[in-house]
């Protein structure tokens, strides 16, 4: 595809992508909130379960909650819906646009594994599935136990890591547990949720008493995708911070922005629920422990040894061979036009500006060369290191 128009679907989609998925979580949280806020002392119409009284916009609500439904099915009906299926859409059509049309420079590792263009894509395609019948199984076997099915949803998404870092490179390897999370957050509202509303309506207009055991459903997979709103928006920002992705046991970077994101969000649950701090307050040590553990295991260590000292021309050699493909006012490289970034990397002048990010992008991180396209080794990287370090 020309690289320009490749460039702009990129962009249109993932504002679109933010647009809906801003929605879609706004209503997570607002459903959830109000769920939580609901006062059942005020009093009711039959059916009504609990109602809230909210001000927003120069406005007053009075909001009811039915369990299970109303006797009759108001004529206007807002069903939400929309906001998740466009957000897994749009997901899908970045995904497309950035990892499958540029493989090798975005999903493939060849130090991990080598594949080709159509291996990944089926790798990615079919994991996403896979992942998803796995959840609904775990979710339908362990029903209403909470705890079990926290820790097992937990181990599911550590063993999707540890898969996707040993077939992905580390960059798409985080984007897929994102990408994970967020098709069976949207999955559940696709096949289990609305579904499960529609047949609680057809109940209702064929004149039946609707079963509760629907909206018992429903509520617990919106709560899942409550708990799992926070960790899957990081995923999602990740492959913009290579120093999550350059982790070795990525999978325990993953457990620790799962425990950090679910409990923060818990404490804001039970913050709305109004409860007593005394019950969930130890929700927020916790979170900002995991979240110290994910700063402490990603810091940079800096290398012990130290080798002959590296000339500014066998520097500039390196980034020739390695980076200019790509990072030159008139890059070689087919799929760029222009360097990426703005970083161009030409001239020993070059180098010294950019001397920290290259340090940060290619010797601690090993993020560039992008997709290690240009086949960079470790020494070769120490050495670009020796030259930085010696700048200071
Ligand atoms: C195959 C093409 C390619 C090669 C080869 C390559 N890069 Fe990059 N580089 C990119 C792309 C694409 C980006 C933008 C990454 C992004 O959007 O996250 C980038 C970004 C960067 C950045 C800026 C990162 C930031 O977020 O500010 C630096 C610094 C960098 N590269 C250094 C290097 C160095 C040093 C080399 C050689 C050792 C190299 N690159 C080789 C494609 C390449």
């Amino acid at each position: 595809m020309d690289v320009f128009l490749g460039e702009w679907s990129n962009l249109l989609l993932r504002w679109a992508h933010m647009i809906v998925g801003i929605g879609w979580i706004g209503t997570s949280f607002y459903f959830i909130a109000l769920d939580y806020s609901l006062n059942q002392q005020e009093r009711k119409s039959p059916g009504v379960f609990g109602t809230a009284w909210q001000v927003h916009g120069g406005g007053f609500y009075h909001v009811e909650k039915f369990t299970v439904a109303p006797s009759h099915l108001p004529e206007h009906l807002h069903w939400f819906k929309w906001e998740a299926y466009l957000t897994w859409v749009t997901g899908f059509g970045l995904l497309i646009v950035q990892y499958y049309f540029h493989a090798n420079a975005y999903l493939i590792d060849p130090a991990v594994m080598s594949l080709t263009t159509l291996q990944a894509v089926g790798l990615s395609i079919a994991s996403l599935l896979v992942g998803w019948f796995i959840y609904d199984a775990i979710c339908k076997v362990l029903g209403e136990r909470t705890v079990p099915l926290a820790i097992a949803v937990f181990l599911l998404i550590l063993a999707a890591s540890v898969f996707y870092t040993h077939v992905f490179s580390g960059r798409g390897a985080f984007i897929h547990v994102g990408a994970f999370v967020g098709t069976i957050m949207a999955f559940n509202v696709f096949v289990t949720i609305i579904p499960g509303q529609k047949i609680m309506v057809g109940q209702l207009l064929r004149g039946e008493e609707p079963e509760a055991k629907y909206g018992k459903v429903a509520k617990q997979r919106s709560l899942h995708n409550n708990y799992l709103t926070l960790p899957v928006l990081l995923m999602m920002v990740s492959p913009h911070y290579p120093f999550l992705a350059a982790h070795p046991q990525a999978w325990l970077i993953v457990a620790l922005i799962l425990i950090t994101g679910a409990l923060f969000r818990h404490v804001l649950n039970r913050v709305d629920a109004g409860d007593d701090w005394n019950k969930y307050g130890w929700a927020a040590p916790v979170a900002i422990f995991a979240l110290l553990c994910a700063i402490y295991a990603t810091a940079p260590s800096e290398p012990a040894e130290s080798g002959p000292a590296v000339s500014d021309a066998e520097a500039l050699s390196l980034t020739t061979r390695h980076c200019v493909t790509c990072h030159a006012k008139r890059p070689t490289h087919e799929s760029f036009k222009e360097a990426p970034k703005n970083v161009t990397l030409e001239s020993l002048a070059d180098l010294k500006r950019y001397a920290q990010p290259i340090m940060i992008q290619t010797v601690r991180n090993k993020a560039m060369p992008l997709g290690n396209q240009t086949q960079m080794t470790d020494e070769e990287r120490e050495q670009l290191g020796r030259w930085i370090r010696s700048l200071r």
